[in-house]
């Protein structure tokens, strides 16, 4: 008898081993499902890779992971292009032909919109959006050289950008993959995840799962398997928004417990100011606008009319005009300079062509003309822990996500709120914070070993709180 258990016992040993050596030795599985952050101005994809744990942000053809949430339309022939490449067309074609921040339309309904409002919303973009006759979903129209028009639903525009992720994928892994798992904002309601789903299967992806995007960031620093975490804010500031969600996690289900944001404030607004500012100095002024408010938009800076006091003096004699693609080319820089100085004191700017500028600029000028931009970070933080009563020692991890949360006076304020140190520099790239989380999502559905541990969320019925 007990022979017999042992026989089995060296043979189960066998298979373990032959297993064990096999896992090893043999090329590790690819992923067969890959994770997708459809941001709102940045999208990247990646994959969780079996065997080493390790998950990977997919470079694309354009060198970069994350590629911009844009698409242009070649008037000539309208040939779509997406991402940087669509960019790049922007100073050759109409500004109505680059169409960006498609997200913050899909599946969105007008019909508690006034006429006001939704001109104030048109007002902000150089490209036409229109309504359907019932005022259910917004939509884009491009008018081509020959006079006709073309029309692209947000749906569209998320699928250009999907596909060309997909793309991105396959040609990495070297085979075809279509199973995602897909990431969408916490306050998505059923029919604006329904839209998102709808582009991704334009794009030809079969979604699997889709998961809110906070609930992803979280995952990516692991804080699904850690213990004795509870309480989770995720803070996510990208380029023209701000997301603060406070998750509850109960064993592996991460909670929704409330969320708050501001629609209109990111690293655009910083970038603005700075561009200002290398103006003001440099005496500078944009040609056909005097001093006034800059309303061209041929990327996806949104400008405003947060022009300093100091612009709307009177124009000295010594003003210099330049012209549009100089003003482009200007605010390139000043995104540079941002970018920077995250880990530089000063950075020295010298320019001959297509305009001469020589200055200094500061971290310390950089964070005195953003301050007031920085401290509006706070407001839904205070806002999400005032709607479920809990104190600022409550919260047990702080995930900071989003390009601009590099900056760092944005950690510093948050930290000091918060009484605690945030100024190291992140585990994960805040960027790739929520495709990186989705991916982990991906390798779980893929049941890659040698992951185990699952996480799923209950989607709740939260209101999302706006701030200004
Ligand atoms: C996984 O990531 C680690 C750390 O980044 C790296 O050292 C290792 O080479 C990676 N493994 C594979 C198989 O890519
Ligand atoms: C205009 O150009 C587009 C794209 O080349 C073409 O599909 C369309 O038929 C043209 N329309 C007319 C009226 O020529
Ligand atoms: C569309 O027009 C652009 C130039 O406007 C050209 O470079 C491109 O090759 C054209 N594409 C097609 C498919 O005709
Ligand atoms: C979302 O899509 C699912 C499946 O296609 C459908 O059953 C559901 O009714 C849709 N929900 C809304 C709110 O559109
Ligand atoms: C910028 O700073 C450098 C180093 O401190 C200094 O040599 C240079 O003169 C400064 N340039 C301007 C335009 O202030």
């Amino acid at each position: 008898m007990s022979g017999g258990f042992v026989a089995i016992g060296v043979g189960l040993l066998a298979v373990l081993l032959v297993g064990y050596f096999g896992q090893r030795h043999l090329p590790p599985p690819k992923p067969t499902f890959i994770g997708l952050d459809l941001g709102t101005t940045f999208s990247c994809v990646g994959a969780y890779h079996p065997v080493s744990g390790n998950v990977t942000i997919f470079l694309t053809d354009q060198g970069s992971q994350c590629i911009p949430s844009v698409i242009a339309i070649l008037p000539d022939n309208g040939t779509v292009l997406v991402g940087k490449a669509a960019l790049n067309q922007a100073p050759a074609i109409p500004s109505a032909n680059l169409i960006y921040d498609a997200k913050r339309f899909i599946g969105r309904s007008f019909q508690q919109t006034s006429d006001e409002d939704f001109q104030l919303i048109k007002d902000r973009y150089p490209f036409t959006i229109r309504l359907t006759p019932d005022r259910s979903r917004a939509f884009f129209e491009v008018v081509l050289s020959n006079g006709t028009s073309i029309f692209f639903s947000p749906e569209d525009v998320g699928a250009y950008i999907l596909h060309y992720l997909r793309t991105t994928a396959t040609n990495c892994l070297g085979r075809p993959v279509s199973r995602a798992v897909l990431s969408v904002p916490a306050e998505f309601d059923q029919v604006q995840r329904n839209a998102t789903k709808k582009a991704a299967a334009k794009a030809g992806l079969d979604v699997w799962r889709v998961i809110q995007e906070p609930t992803a960031a979280a995952m990516a620093y692991g804080l699904h398997e850690e213990e004795g975490i509870q309480m989770v804010l995720v803070v996510d500031l990208g380029g023209g928004t701000l997301d603060v969600s406070l998750l509850n996690r109960q064993g592996g289900i991460f909670l929704t417990a409330a969320i708050a944001g501001n629609s209109y404030l990111g690293g655009q607004d910083f970038t603005h100011r700075l561009l200002n500012h290398i103006l003001e100095k440099s005496n500078l002024t944009i040609e056909g606008n005097g001093n006034t408010t800059e309303t061209e938009i041929s990327d996806q800076v949104v400008l405003t009319s947060e022009t300093s006091s100091e612009a709307n003096t009177v124009p000295s004699p010594h003003l210099r005009s330049i012209d549009q693609a100089t003003l482009q080319k200007l605010r390139l820089l000043a995104d540079q300079v941002k970018i920077d100085l995250t880990d530089q004191e000063f950075i020295h700017i010298k320019m001959e062509m297509p305009v001469e500028l020589d200055l200094n600029i500061t971290k310390q000028t950089f964070n005195q003309i953003n301050e007031d931009l920085f401290q509006k970070v706070l407001r839904p933080i205070e806002v999400v822990l005032e709607e479920v009563s809990l104190e600022r020692e409550d919260v047990d991890e702080i995930v900071l996500v989003g390009g601009s949360t590099r900056v760092p006076r944005v950690r510093e304020v948050i930290g000091e709120y918060f009484d605690r140190d945030l100024s190291n520099p992140p585990k994960v790239d805040p960027e790739l914070a929520v495709a990186t989380g989705v991916s982990v999502q991906a390798g779980i559905l893929g049941g890659m070993w040698p992951l185990q541990v699952s996480a799923v969320e209950i989607p709740m019925k939260v209101r999302k709180i706006h701030v200004l």
